[in-house]
């Protein structure tokens, strides 16, 4: 497995492959690898030979800088992961070389990126975006792998992909979760013991909004006092959002609910050592376009 430190060297690398007549993945990430990040790799594997994967905690994506300096970096394990996992690849270049002294060029998605994260953390899909568009320029892939907890980011990817013309297919792979359903995160291990037990209120509040969808629920505030009720169960977890939105364009949804809608959930929980709140996000569509709840289609697919 190559490590490569330089944009100019993953290029060479990617037009050596692209010369062959290979497809190439790219799976993004920020490092601290888990099983979530591995299904990622996994699913670049099947449609793409190599797999590059890119390991950069981006410093213009975070809204403080304590939260920057506390995001674990553990390069050595990631890298030794990635080589048993058959990756071909990985992309770990210092700051300077994404952002050399004086750069001032942003990729900037309108709209999609106001609501949800983007109102609770200002300029974040801006830094998002514009270090995506920086590894995609790198890697040059056909395909780019994300996963589906982070469901704006995927939107807003989407879009900037779409409208810049990049030639690659965005891919989205489903939320891998703990056993008691928790959506895995590099941010979990923060949480105190306490925290973590309640931090299923969130995967608890999906489940309520998806069996009430499929039991006809189609009245929006009704829906979200019900998820409201479970994430009141849950004393230490603080509410940052609790909304329904259009799955597509991520607008309000109506308040009779008459389309693709996702739940999107962001909640606060202390920090094990008293730092900063960690701050949990989720997501579920509860109805599918046609206005069809999304576990009633599960259930007829069946
Ligand atoms: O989802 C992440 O880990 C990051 O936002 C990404 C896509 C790697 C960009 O830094």
């Amino acid at each position: 497995m190559q490590v490569i430190e330089t944009t100019r060297a993953l290029q060479a690398r990617a037009d050596r492959a692209r010369t062959a007549g290979r497809r190439i993945a790219l799976v993004p990430t920020m490092g601290a690898l888990h099983a979530g990040h591995f299904t990622l790799i996994s699913e670049a594997r099947k449609r793409a030979d190599p797999v590059f994967v890119s390991i950069f905690v981006n410093p213009t994506q975070f809204n403080e800088a304590s939260d920057f300096d506390q995001y674990p970096r553990v390069l050595e394990d990631d890298l030794a992961r990635c080589r048993e996992a058959g990756v071909d690849a990985v992309f770990a270049p210092p700051v300077a070389e994404l952002y050399p002294d004086g750069a001032t060029t942003w990729v900037d998605v309108e709209g999609l990126t106001e609501p949800l994260c983007g109102a609770s953390r200002p300029g974040h899909f801006r830094g998002v975006t514009t270090v995506v568009a920086k590894l995609l320029v790198a890697a040059r892939p056909h395909v780019a792998v994300f996963g589906e907890k982070d469901f704006q980011q995927l939107a807003v990817v989407r879009r900037m992909a779409r409208d810049l013309g990049f030639d690659v297919e965005i891919v989205g792979v489903p939320t891998v979760r703990e056993p008691d359903g928790l959506a895995l995160s590099s941010r979990n291990e923060h949480l105190g013991p306490e925290a973590r037990g309640q931090a299923t209120a969130l995967v608890r509040a999906l489940d309520a909004a998806e069996q009430a969808a499929a039991e006809g629920e189609r009245d929006r505030d009704r829906l979200l006092a019900g998820v409201r009720e479970v994430l009141a169960g849950a004393p230490l977890a603080e509410i940052d959002y609790a909304e329904l939105r259009d799955a597509e364009t991520l607008e309000l949804a109506p308040a009779g609910l008459a389309g693709p809608t996702v739940l999107a959930l962001a909640v606060r929980f202390p920090a094990r050592h008293g730092g900063d709140p960690v701050r949990l996000i989720d997501n579920r569509v509860i109805l599918r376009p046609g206005t069809k709840a999304v576990a009633e289609a599960r259930k007829e697919e069946r």
